[in-house]
């Protein structure tokens, strides 16, 4: 049974009670009837347009346990209701992580130290114990996320599993733990986290649909579901009542067709709750069972809406513990023609914010996105990719270690005399600025090209053994022979649906290919393998990204871990000296020749 015709079935026939109304009522009845109308066409469209038959699916669908208990809200209710004699913080969804808590709340302007996690025991013995929060952030127009660690002991003695609820420093009283209960959080490993708009359709993210990894998934068993804002209040109808057949799926994104009632009006669709669900089961019993939801519908715009031209290029990537890599990767890539930023924060506790916020003041254009989904390095990518498309005809997908290089650019600049003759079609003066805006720039037009690749080398630790304080591209001077991998650009609208995308290349629409830059005109330095002290972090940091469990020797093969490093974080001998086949000054010969400050010496990227 397709919803949607249903919906439009309906809706007809309540168009013919209207004119009912019409032909045998009084006028002042008519207006009032109207109104009642209009009414329930705005706000509880869903309940008198579309009553699913409750089929034995859809009656696993609407009362399994699992999926009630994400329905209605009952935190967030609860707490409007207690506010004035105990927490005011409302609180809308709890997820479990590995190793803490995730809170999502209705948006406050909170700083980090103004709100602490609270832990109870559930027989309601204890007062509860409390520890600060290890992050508190604006998540999205209406949402903060706070993350809370885990509490200190776990003994069951003392009543076995433990709540955690937020509350503002000095706030006292506690939430009704009978409601506390009854919401226990949601497991990471199965949750729809995020979703999108996208024209006439919504991209969901969600963990835990076990979808064959790489590829293109049958979308025929997915729908998704559409949860009406409005309803939570009563509790009562407070179920996902509309739903829509899915038209791609893969990786951790599901897209779905917008229910006809919000698609004529997108701006409805914003903060509706959406989870999605697969058919299964043999043929004479299926069984259709919603997954948990966190999600509510955002926009897929960024925060300003450009009006004017679009950017040609913009960068994505995503971050951990970063920040002090930020500043010269983004004058260094500004000068050759990036000219929008979009910083996925992963958990960062380093300062990034200040770093970010600092750059931006200055022109940079660059923003912080909260990403405290873990894991979700494809679908950072996916979610990025959407957000740039409104303003960005390229988009860059690289790592912040990594700096595109124009050889020529270098050999231009130390023969004086042909600087003059530089091909590029913007007319910069200085050899070699904007260069990576031309490039992508002379492919705009194109009606085949909508990505573009660039090999990388991968640099070693070329004889340092401390992090080179005027930057990585001056610091690091050797490094492998031959290339590895490659970095991609893209044209965002000319993605795939599905928004596949795998080491940072995606799925491109039907008819468009990749462009393949000769390595002799551009390359990426990446800066793979640096001193100790940075690899090591590094090394940790990949590994969790990439390796279920580090410490058993998995994924040993993987070109993701150092060769003959292993899966201990011990300097091995003569890590100083490896990764060192070509000595390569170009880069670092380029930069200070335009970047060094003539009189000190010192780059404009380090600190003062
Ligand atoms: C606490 O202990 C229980 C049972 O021993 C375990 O299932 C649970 O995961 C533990 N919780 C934390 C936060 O460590
Ligand atoms: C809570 O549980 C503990 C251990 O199970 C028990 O000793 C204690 O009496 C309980 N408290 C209440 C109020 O039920
Ligand atoms: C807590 O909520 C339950 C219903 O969920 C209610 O029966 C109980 O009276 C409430 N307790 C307090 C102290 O408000
Ligand atoms: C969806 O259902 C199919 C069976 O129809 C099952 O094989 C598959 O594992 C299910 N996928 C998810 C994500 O639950
Ligand atoms: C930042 O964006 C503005 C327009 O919004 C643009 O004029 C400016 O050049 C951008 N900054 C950089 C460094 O590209
Ligand atoms: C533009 O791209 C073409 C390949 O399509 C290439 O031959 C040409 O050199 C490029 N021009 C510039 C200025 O980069
Ligand atoms: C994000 O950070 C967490 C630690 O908070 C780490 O475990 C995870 O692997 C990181 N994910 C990505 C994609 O960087």
């Amino acid at each position: 049974m397709d919803t949607e015709q249903q919906l439009q079935h309906r809706r007809k026939r309540k168009r013919g009670v209207v004119k009912h109304f019409h032909i045998s009522s009084r006028s002042l009845f008519l207006c009032f009837s109207f109104f009642i109308f209009l009414l329930f066409l705005s706000n509880y469209h869903g309940f008198f347009t579309h009553k699913p038959p409750l089929s034995s699916s859809t009656l696993s669908l609407l009362y399994s346990s699992a999926s009630l208990s994400i329905l209605d809200d009952p935190l967030q209710s609860t707490a409007a209701k207690v506010s004035s004699t105990t927490l005011s913080l409302s609180l809308q969804h709890q997820i479990l992580f590995p190793n803490h808590y995730l809170i999502i709340l209705n948006n406050e302007k909170l700083q980090t130290h103004e709100v602490e996690c609270v832990y109870y025991t559930l027989n309601g013995s204890s007062s509860g114990s409390a520890k600060p929060v290890l992050s508190m952030d604006y998540y999205d127009e209406s949402r903060s996320v706070a993350r809370c660690p885990f509490p200190e002991t776990n003994d069951s003695t003392s009543g076995g599993f433990k709540v955690v609820d937020l509350r503002r420093f000095g706030e006292v009283g506690r939430r009704n733990l009978s409601v506390l209960r009854k919401q226990p959080p949601q497991s990471w490993d199965r949750v729809a986290y995020e979703a999108m708009l996208d024209g006439d359709t919504v991209v969901v993210f969600v963990k835990g649909l076990n979808l064959r990894p790489h590829k293109i998934s049958d979308p025929t068993n997915f729908r998704c579901h559409f949860g009406l804002r409005s309803f939570h209040k009563d509790g009562v109808g407070a179920s996902f009542l509309l739903s829509t057949k899915a038209v791609s799926v893969a990786q951790e994104i599901v897209r779905c067709v917008l229910p006809l009632s919000i698609r004529n009006k997108p701006e409805k669709a914003r903060g509706v709750r959406v989870t999605v669900s697969n058919l299964s089961g043999n043929l004479r019993r299926q069984v259709r069972t919603l997954l948990p939801s966190v999600a509510r519908v955002g926009s897929g715009r960024s925060v300003e809406k450009r009006s004017s031209e679009k950017y040609e290029l913009c960068v994505c990537t995503m971050v951990w513990n970063q920040a002090s890599a930020l500043r010269e990767w983004i004058m260094y890539h500004s000068w050759l023609g990036v000219e929008r930023w979009f910083i996925y924060d992963n958990n960062s506790d380093d300062g990034i914010e200040n770093v970010v916020n600092d750059l931006d003041s200055k022109g940079f254009n660059v923003s912080r996105k909260v990403w405290p989904w873990i894991k979700t390095q494809e679908a950072g990518f996916s979610h990025c990719a959407l957000r740039a498309r409104e303003d960005c005809k390229w988009v860059g997908f690289f790592d912040v270690d990594e700096f595109f290089y124009f050889p020529n650019e270098v050999r231009r600049h130390n023969e004086p005399g042909e600087s003059s003759s530089t091909s590029s079609s913007t007319s910069t003066s200085v050899p070699g600025e904007k260069s990576l805006r031309s490039v992508v720039a002379n492919f705009s037009s194109s009606t085949t090209i909508a990505e573009i690749r660039t090999a990388c080398h991968s640099f070693g630790p070329s004889g340092l053994t401390s992090h080179p304080k005027q930057g990585v591209t001056i610091g690091y001077t050797c490094r492998l022979a031959s290339p590895e991998r490659h970095k991609s650009i893209v044209r965002p609208d000319l993605l795939d649906a599905s928004l596949l995308n795998v080491v940072h290349h995606f799925q491109l629409k039907e008819g468009f290919e990749s462009y393949n830059m000769p390595e002799h005109s551009v390359i990426v330095n990446h800066y793979k393998y640096q001193v100790w002290e940075s690899f090591k972090a590094k090394f940790f940091r990949r590994v969790a990204t990439y390796v279920v469990d580090w410490q058993q020797d998995q994924n040993k093969g993987s070109k993701d871990r150092a060769p003959g490093l292993g899966t201990e974080a011990i300097e091995p001998d003569n890590w100083r000296l490896r990764f060192c086949e070509v000595k390569d000054t170009g880069l670092k010969d380029y930069v200070l020749s335009h970047f060094a400050d003539p009189a000190t010496g010192s780059m404009p990227w380090e600190k003062h």
